[in-house]
């Protein structure tokens, strides 16, 4: 690992975030203090989709994103003088949605003769770890190394080891759906909307975990996830009570599938946690915004572990002007020909 520049320990970022079906751009200081940030949910748009329209979505962030990053350098009393570099997410993503936010940092980078820093969606998800809020009255402290990381999105469940910034050992993944396509996959099946997360969450508070019990895929000895099992063992339960006429028990078994993810990505994570010795846990990702996974990680007194506050856990800019922030205090930063990678992996 390179050293950190010593000229910029305050280094500011400008980030921008494009992935997926938010539109969204950030202000950081020092890689942890949050000046501003804007994200513009695409949700409505897509809902009656049942899902995210790749055409749909990149052609709405081209119409949002001059004015969204706009309101963040305003938000932040800012304009591109007070700025260090400009980082960006690269992938993995929605090709036609990664070049809007790609382009139009390239742009600014260009019009500013800023540095420019290509950032990997999932790198921010973890670092959101660090990041909070410039009001916050005493610095909160950060995640130390080793650590795990549960990484747990739309279209990703890993298991990473990090023992140092931006190095991910990848201890395992999912075979099949990642956690919160399963989430998406399985209200859509009991009649939920998109996005499924919330909507199962929100079912599953009445309903009992205890009606229905669906399989856990272990893999004894691996840290990899499987969850279609677990979404077919669902699809028949459901073809079940419709065949003999019963109306769906909805929160039963929204319950049920949700106590099934929480319990195999909780024990999982632990046991790696001990294998590997580390100091911290960081879960992270769209599905960390889970009250049932979040209740069993902060209910354990093991580990110490860090879930980045509810809106920083689903898609916005500031996890990637965080990891943007460590890329360019070790230097690395990019140059302006660099395409997006709509299938990057972290590791
Ligand atoms: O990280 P994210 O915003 O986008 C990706 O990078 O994929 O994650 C979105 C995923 C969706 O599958 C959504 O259903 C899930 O996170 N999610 C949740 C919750 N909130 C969002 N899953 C379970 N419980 C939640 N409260
Ligand atoms: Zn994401």
């Amino acid at each position: 690992m390179s050293p950190l520049k010593k000229n910029f320990p305050h280094a500011r970022i400008l980030a921008i975030e494009s992935s997926c079906d938010e539109t969204a751009a950030a202000v950081l200081e020092n890689g942890r203090v949050l000046l501003s940030s804007v994200v513009a949910s695409q949700i409505d748009l897509h809902q009656q989709y049942g899902g995210v329209f790749p055409e749909v979505a990149s052609r709405q962030h081209v119409r949002t994103i001059h004015a969204v990053v706009e309101q963040t350098l305003q938000q932040a009393h800012m304009n591109l003088e007070n700025i260090d570099a400009i980082a960006v997410t690269r992938g993995p993503g929605l090709a036609g949605s990664l070049v809007v936010g790609v382009n139009m940092a390239k742009g600014m980078a260009m019009g500013s003769r800023l540095p420019l820093i290509g950032v990997n969606h999932l790198e921010g998800h973890i670092y959101s770890a660090w990041l909070y809020p410039s009001e916050t009255p005493v610095p909160p402290p950060a995640p130390q190394f080793p650590l795990l990381a549960l990484l747990v999105s739309g279209g990703h469940t890993e298991l990473n080891l990090m023992r140092d910034h931006l190095q991910y050992e990848r201890l395992g993944s999912t075979l099949d759906d990642a956690a919160g396509e399963a989430f998406d996959k399985v209200a859509r099946l009991i009649g939920l909307p998109y996005p499924g997360g919330p909507s199962v969450q929100n079912a599953a508070a009445y309903g009992s975990k205890e009606a229905f019990h669906f399989p856990r895929a272990w893999m004894e000895g691996s840290s990899d996830f499987s969850f279609s099992g677990l979404k077919t063992s669902v699809l028949r339960t459901v073809r079940d009570l419709e065949s003999q006429g019963k109306p769906l028990p909805v929160n039963d078994l929204a319950a049920g599938f949700q106590d099934a993810v929480v319990e195999v990505l909780f024990k999982k994570t632990m046991l790696a946690a001990r294998k590997y010795n580390v100091k911290n846990i960081v879960v992270a990702g769209g599905v960390s915004a889970n009250q049932a996974l979040r209740e069993a990680f902060l209910n354990q007194s093991e580990f110490t572990v860090f879930i980045p506050p509810l809106k920083y856990c689903t898609d916005n800019a500031a996890m990637i002007a965080a990891a943007g922030y460590y890329r360019f205090v070790h230097d690395k930063v990019d140059t302006l020909e660099f395409d997006v990678l709509p299938n990057w992996p972290l590791s």
